[in-house]
């Protein structure tokens, strides 16, 4: 199979611990906390986007803004926009009435460091300034481009996306899904967001549809292969590593990947999309490879 250049020891550690300090940074500034009654949500805000996380999203917005030579400040906005819906989706994952967790990127989570009202306000409120940071004219001149990142950043959000995909994780807990099923659950939950981020790099460089296709193409592949992953980690990981508790899912009696093939078959089929993944990006020489190494970082990451 050609994958296309793909120099297997480019290893992501610098681009990731940098993306990480440029996020901190920036969250650092947007979230001054104010010296009123609202200063416990923005310390809430803080806690829940500051200091931990992958920031796989952020990394993604960068690499396929790379690819078209968009302004890095402004790939750095959509970048803390997606950020800011992921951890929104976490700090509402991990309440009492969703997965009821207490660990979350090796801190307490916000229900537990503040109390459930202030988690429910801090998602809300990173949910917000997300479509603040987008439709900001600092993101882009054009207001048609800016547009276009409001409406995927909300569909890939909303009942056709994220929230949609949590929905049917809940009901995987009651219903045993088939494999098609569990497909589109995963899709929605996890994969609308990664696909965002990915396609965020086409919408700011206005590139054409050819490209765009191809870029969809490898973020539908990524975005599924980065839920077994997830999964697989639920029930091979090691809880310090990962910051958050892992061995739920079968006791919640959830259908996922790993719960209906088996730990060897869903790693074999997350390395298989990982291949499709980095195939779809046969059309782009060396620009592509941080693409190339997150997606193999996707499936080899222990946290
Ligand atoms: C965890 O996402 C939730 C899923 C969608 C699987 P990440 O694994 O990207 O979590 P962080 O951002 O690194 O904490
Ligand atoms: C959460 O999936 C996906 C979201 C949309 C937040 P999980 O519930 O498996 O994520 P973790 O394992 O808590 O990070
Ligand atoms: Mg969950
Ligand atoms: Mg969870
Ligand atoms: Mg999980």
């Amino acid at each position: 199979m050609n994958r296309g250049v793909t120099p297997p020891s480019l290893s992501l550690k610098p681009a990731l611990d940098a993306i990480g300090e440029a996020i901190d940074a920036r969250f650092d500034r947007l979230l001054a906390v104010p010296d009123d009654p609202r200063s416990r949500l923005y310390e809430a805000m803080r806690h829940a986007v500051m200091g931990g996380g992958k920031r796989m999203r952020p990394l993604l917005v960068v690499a396929s803004c790379d690819l078209f030579n968009v302004d890095r400040e402004r790939a750095m906005r959509v970048a803390l926009a997606i950020e800011a819906v992921h951890v929104y989706s976490l700090v509402h994952d991990d309440l009492p009435c969703m997965d009821d967790d207490d660990l979350r990127r090796g801190k307490p989570t916000v229900h537990k460091a503040f109390d459930e009202a202030t988690a429910v306000l801090t998602g809300d409120s990173l949910f917000a300034v997300a479509f603040e940071l987008l439709a900001d004219e600092a993101t882009h001149e054009d207001p048609f481009v800016r547009s276009e990142l409001v409406l995927e950043l909300a569909r890939a959000s909303g009942p056709a996306g994220m929230a949609g995909g949590q929905m049917m994780d809940l009901a995987a807990e009651k219903t045993r899904f088939d494999l098609a099923t569990t497909t589109r659950l995963q899709q929605l939950k996890t994969g609308a967001l990664i696909a965002f981020s990915v396609e965020a790099g086409a919408i700011m460089g206005k590139v054409s549809h050819g490209q765009r296709t191809r870029l969809k193409g490898y973020a539908r592949d990524l975005g599924l292969a980065f839920q077994i992953a997830d999964d697989l980690l639920d029930v091979e990981g090691d809880q310090a590593t990962a910051g958050k508790a892992l061995r739920k899912d079968e006791g919640a009696g959830k259908s996922t990947f790993v719960s209906l093939l088996g730990v060897e078959r869903a790693r074999s089929q997350a390395q298989m999309l990982i291949d499709q993944a980095i195939n779809h990006l046969q059309g782009f020489g060396p620009e592509a490879d941080l693409l190339r190494a997150i997606a193999r970082f996707t499936i080899e990451r222990d946290r």
